[in-house]
């Protein structure tokens, strides 16, 4: 396994959208591995391929004081709440900045495991959050797509960071 640079905002790879896995082979499991790898390294809650300058749809996901990784391969949000609001998030790719972002209070996507199953996952509140902020990775969107003006981006100091989670 091994660790893989982030790539930031300026790269164009951020701003394209992801292939579709056709097959889960070996270099897809080495993928996963590195990716939590990473995640586990940055102290991320949520990392999607295109950060580490692979175009796949690819994404991994580890809530704080959660043992398990929620592996998603070609993400797709099938099912929104009627309610949304504002939430404060900030970037992998964009490290030292925040902004608050309207999302859905709760999504459902399906996606196949890392095993190739067929899955559904719900998430609420925060999981509901990051899973927007990765499915849109996947898509080419960045959170700051999101912003009416990039006056709305705030600089942040290193303990917010840490409160904002990394994803
Ligand atoms: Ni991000």
């Amino acid at each position: 396994m091994a660790v893989m640079p982030v790539i930031k905002m300026d790269n164009p790879l951020l701003h394209r959208k992801a292939k579709k896995v056709s097959k889960i082979d070996d270099s897809i499991q080495k993928l996963i591995d590195d990716m939590v790898e990473t995640m586990h390294d940055i102290e991320g809650v949520g990392l999607a391929a295109p950060q580490v300058g692979v175009p796949l749809q690819v994404v991994v996901i580890q809530l704080p004081d959660e043992e398990d990784v929620i592996t998603l391969i070609n993400p797709e949000i099938v099912k929104t709440s009627e309610e949304s609001e504002m939430m404060t998030e900030g970037c992998l790719s964009l490290p030292g900045y925040r902004a608050d972002v309207k999302r859905f209070t709760s999504v459902t996507v399906k996606a196949r495991d890392r095993q190739g199953k067929l899955i559904r996952i719900k998430g609420d509140d925060f999981l509901a959050h990051v899973l927007q902020h990765e499915v849109d990775h996947i898509n080419g969107i960045v959170y700051v797509d999101h912003l009416e003006s990039m006056d709305k981006l705030e600089e942040t100091e290193a303990e917010d960071e840490e409160e904002a989670g990394g994803i």
